[in-house]
């Protein structure tokens, strides 16, 4: 009975095989490496190169391996992309999760863990935000999730299958065994950017927004180290195991850092003085998003280890001195 893991070759998926493989589970993974690093798939894994909206493969992969849960990493994830090329978004993530359920359901596997956004929640007055919080999501992104959720529901409800969507808020960090990390080149989030700055991958970088109503004028964002999201979808597939109900749970430590506080960790972390450039405000970047992370804790039992920002900042740096300087930026 093997774990199917959808993007196991990305930056989260491929943590995800390693803590699988680490607990012994058989796990398969399918990925069309159009942003996943093949080298980054531990070779405990069965690797199968294509398209998760491919019944053929996907039926094919269920019945060859007894695929008894399937994890569903494989997403397009950049927020000004979808706003740039909204349809592109429902394709990758709406239109093939469709199709990826449809397998999956008349394959009848029994378990599915969604990995879902805090973009989700759009721009949130009220903080922390719960998960009772109304989902009106500001950018195609979040839409394509939100989706993806209510098709979830609605198939529990007509076929039977049991699900645990997960809203992550913002992931960072690497395999505190620096297995693997984020090795997608030209990315765009907060500590990977930085981190490339401190190993002089870039020249600088940028603080997006100085005049937000946040206690430094800078976005607050709640960060949450990868391997610790990781064990969430180990606690989720257990809970389902055991029978537990079908959920949607944050995925955040709880506590919000500002984007000069993350700043000014890399850099007393890596002991670089990168150049930092004050920048006018990124379009539909909301001032200040925070999970309430007591659902999860409380029904998965869920207890993050590394729920600190030096420790998540320290294992990213770790990880950007492993890669090669061309996979920065351009
Ligand atoms: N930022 C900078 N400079 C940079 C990069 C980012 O100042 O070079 C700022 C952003 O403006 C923002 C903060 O750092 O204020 C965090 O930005 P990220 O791009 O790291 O992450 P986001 O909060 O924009 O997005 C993340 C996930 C999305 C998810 C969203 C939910 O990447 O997938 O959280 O809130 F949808």
């Amino acid at each position: 009975m093997a774990i199917l893991v959808t993007g196991g070759a990305g930056y989260i998926g491929s943590h995800m095989v390693l803590a699988l493989c680490d607990a012994g589970e058989e796990v398969v993974v399918l990925d069309d490496l159009s942003t996943g690093v093949r080298a980054n798939v531990d070779p405990r894994a069965r690797f199968m190169l294509g398209d998760v909206s491919d019944p053929l493969i996907v039926m094919r992969l269920i019945a060859e391996h007894g695929i008894r849960a399937v994890v569903h990493f494989a997403a397009k994830i950049v927020v000004p992309d979808s706003v740039a090329d909204p349809l592109d978004y429902y394709l990758a993530n709406t239109a093939k999760t469709r199709a990826l359920l449809a397998a999956v359901t008349a394959a009848h596997v029994p378990h599915f863990v969604f990995s879902s956004t805090a973009a989700v929640y759009g721009d949130v007055s009220q903080e922390p935000v719960s998960e009772a919080t109304p989902a009106v999501p500001v950018s195609p992104y979040g839409a394509s999730k939100l989706m993806s959720e209510w098709m979830l529901r609605d198939s529990a409800q007509a076929y039977g299958l049991k699900y645990v969507a997960l809203r992550y808020f913002n992931v960072a960090g690497a395999d505190p065994l620096g297995r693997t990390g984020q090795s997608t080149p030209r990315a765009t989030h907060l500590i990977k950017v930085a981190c490339e700055a401190a190993t002089g991958k870039r020249a600088g970088m940028q603080v997006f927004g100085t005049d937000y109503p946040t206690r430094d004028g800078t976005c607050i964002r709640d960060y949450i180290h990868v391997s610790d999201l990781v064990s969430a979808h180990l606690d989720a597939l257990n809970y389902l195991k055991n029978g537990g109900a079908n959920a949607v749970m944050n995925c955040g430590y709880g506590a919000g850092y500002s984007v000069l506080d993350v700043v000014e960790t890399v850099k007393r972390v890596s002991g670089v003085d990168f150049p930092v450039t004050l920048a006018p405000a990124r379009a539909g970047d909301p001032a200040s998003i925070v999970a309430s992370a007591s659902k999860i804790r409380d029904t998965l039992g869920w207890r993050p280890k590394y729920d600190n920002l030096e420790t998540i900042v320290r294992h990213a740096l770790a990880w950007e001195r492993k890669l090669p300087a061309n996979s920065a930026a351009a």
